[in-house]
């Protein structure tokens, strides 16, 4: 057991980030935070990939000159050193102030490779040649490495601060031959195996670190939602790391395909942490009410949102002849006449995040119109306010919900029929609004806001929790596909 590389790493953790000045504490509205759980889940993937990767590589050819008593010099070489088996015993990850630690330690690996002997000397004119193969047992081999995570220009960028690789114990059996000749000879190759091997390893590190990153880099900041709005996940501040968690923070507000929204700020709440009751959880996504009202006015923003309404499923109702005695004026004035509603919204969704839900407040201006020989006849102006409460669902990676009404209140603005008893529209305005504009709505909100993903993984267990005014997300996270890595060939290094 070498303990060096895991006390060199390990120490970097204590060192205090040196660039703490240069913070600019931008306000991110979405924060995602990974627990000491999530970090193993993240540890145990990325190793099982790495074993992967390394698996069945390559090593190059290793060639020696040896002095042989009484035949002289002979060459050696050994070629097609192939990883056959990797059996990780144990592997940890540290967070600490400045940087990730990862450590392998108790490795086992079995190669194999082929070798070739050939000696000519004075004493023996003929060229001797002898080739058999050869097996290669590693034993406690020790890889550690220490990243960091910074913010670039609203990308993570994930800098390799040190690495290293080291071969406890080493053995060497030739078969095939005249082997147990030359098995005398193999002895000087450990040293010359055991760096070969550290050193692919190391390549093998800077190659995964380098990828890691590419692909960090490549994540988009920016998710657009249809024609209307853009949500931005760029990355605002550098990831905060301490003894057990990652906190990345996300800008998270919705924009307009082309308006620009003014800052906006709030004020920390005092729990961001992983652990808010029940089983830990991997992962914790929080998203501040800003980012629903930011969607809220943006979409409120791109549409003219008016709607003609003429068709219900209590059709009926749509004709003054279903008023006749309720507005005895109405059917009066527009006999047998068919009627349509103009609703509009003057003011984007009002959205708060409570300590058990969410709650909207929607102000509805719908002007009842009589539509007769042609002409559309504005008869009655009322302003609906609806207080709704909107169930946030989950699926698949998409943060979705659908709206519940809870209560409504109408105001008259005007008539030109009249006097006219408010409660005689509540029907027909209650029927629209539970046959109309919530499916209308809820069609809207199924469609969700896409939570931050990396391909290939799921959320599962995903449990909410409210806190005014942000709402969370605590999930475990499972790999469902095929990453990046598994699709690179691995043969070589
Ligand atoms: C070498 O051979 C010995 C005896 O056959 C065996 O015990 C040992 O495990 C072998 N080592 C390797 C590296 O194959
Ligand atoms: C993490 O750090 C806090 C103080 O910042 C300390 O109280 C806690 O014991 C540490 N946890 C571990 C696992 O080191
Ligand atoms: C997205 O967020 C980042 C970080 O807050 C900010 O610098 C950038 O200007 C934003 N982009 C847009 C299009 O609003
Ligand atoms: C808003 O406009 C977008 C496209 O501009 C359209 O897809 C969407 O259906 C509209 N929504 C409503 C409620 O009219
Ligand atoms: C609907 O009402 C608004 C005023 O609230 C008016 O500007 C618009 O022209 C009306 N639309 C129709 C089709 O009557």
């Amino acid at each position: 057991m070498a303990p060096t590389i895991i006390f060199l790493l390990l120490s970097l953790l204590f060192i205090p980030a040196s660039v703490v000045g240069l913070q600019h504490h931008e306000d991110g509205f979405i924060s995602v935070v990974l627990s000491d759980k999530g970090l193993d889940f993240a540890k145990d993937f990325i190793v099982d990939q790495a074993a992967a990767s390394i698996l069945l590589s390559q090593l190059p050819d290793i060639e020696k000159k040896v002095k042989v008593p009484l035949v002289g010099k002979a060459q050696v070489i050994l070629s097609e050193i192939t990883i056959k088996d990797i059996k990780i015993s144990t592997s940890t990850v540290k967070t600490g102030d400045s940087g990730i630690v990862l450590v392998v330690s108790g490795t086992t690996a079995d190669l194999t490779a082929n070798w070739r002997y050939s000696a000519r000397t004075s004493l023996v004119p003929i060229g001797i040649t002898d080739s058999g193969t050869a097996t290669v047992k590693v034993e406690d081999l020790q890889v550690g490495l220490t990243v960091n995570l910074r913010n670039q220009e609203g990308t993570l960028k994930l800098i390799l601060l040190d690495y290293g690789c080291e071969v406890g114990d080493l053995s060497i059996n030739l078969s095939g031959g005249a082997a147990w000749l030359y098995q005398v000879l193999v002895d000087t190759f450990v040293g010359n195996i055991a760096s070969a091997i550290e050193e692919a390893i190391s390549k093998k590190i800077k190659e995964g670190i380098s990828q890691l990153d590419t692909l960090l880099q490549s994540l988009p900041k920016t998710i657009s939602l249809g024609k209307t709005a853009v949500l931005n996940v760029s990355l605002v501040d550098n990831p905060v790391l301490t003894n057990s968690s990652i906190e990345l923070e996300i800008n998270g507000l919705f924009t307009g395909i082309s308006t620009v929204l003014v800052p906006q700020s709030y004020h920390r709440g005092p729990d961001l942490s992983v652990s808010s009751g029940g089983s830990p959880r991997m992962i914790k996504i929080s998203v501040h009410e800003n980012v629903l009202k930011s969607a809220s006015s943006v979409y409120f923003n791109a549409n003219n949102t008016q709607w003609i309404v003429d068709e219900i499923p209590d059709q009926a109702l749509l004709n003054t002849a279903e008023w006749r005695f309720i507005v005895p004026q109405l059917y009066k004035q527009y006999p047998n006449a068919d009627m349509n509603l103009n609703i509009s919204l003057s003011s984007p969704p009002l959205i708060q995040v409570t300590d058990k839900d969410i709650e909207a407040t929607i102000i509805l201006d719908i002007i009842i119109n009589v539509l007769e020989a042609d002409k559309v006849i504005p008869v009655v102006a009322i302003s609906v306010e609806v207080s709704a409460s909107i169930d946030v669902e989950f699926i698949r990676n998409n943060i979705g919900g659908s709206l519940n009404l809870n209560k409504f209140s109408i105001q008259l603005e005007w008539s030109k029929i009249g006097k006219l008893h408010i409660q005689a529209i509540q029907l027909v305005v209650s029927k629209v609004l539970e046959t109309v504009l919530i499916p209308l709505i809820n069609s809207l909100l199924k469609r969700g806001i896409p939570l931050p993903n990396l391909d290939g993984f799921a959320l599962e267990n995903a449990d909410f929790l409210y806190a005014h005014p942000w709402i969370s997300v605590s999930s475990d996270v499972a790999f469902v596909g095929h990453s990046y890595l598994r699709q690179k060939p691995a043969y070589v290094l």
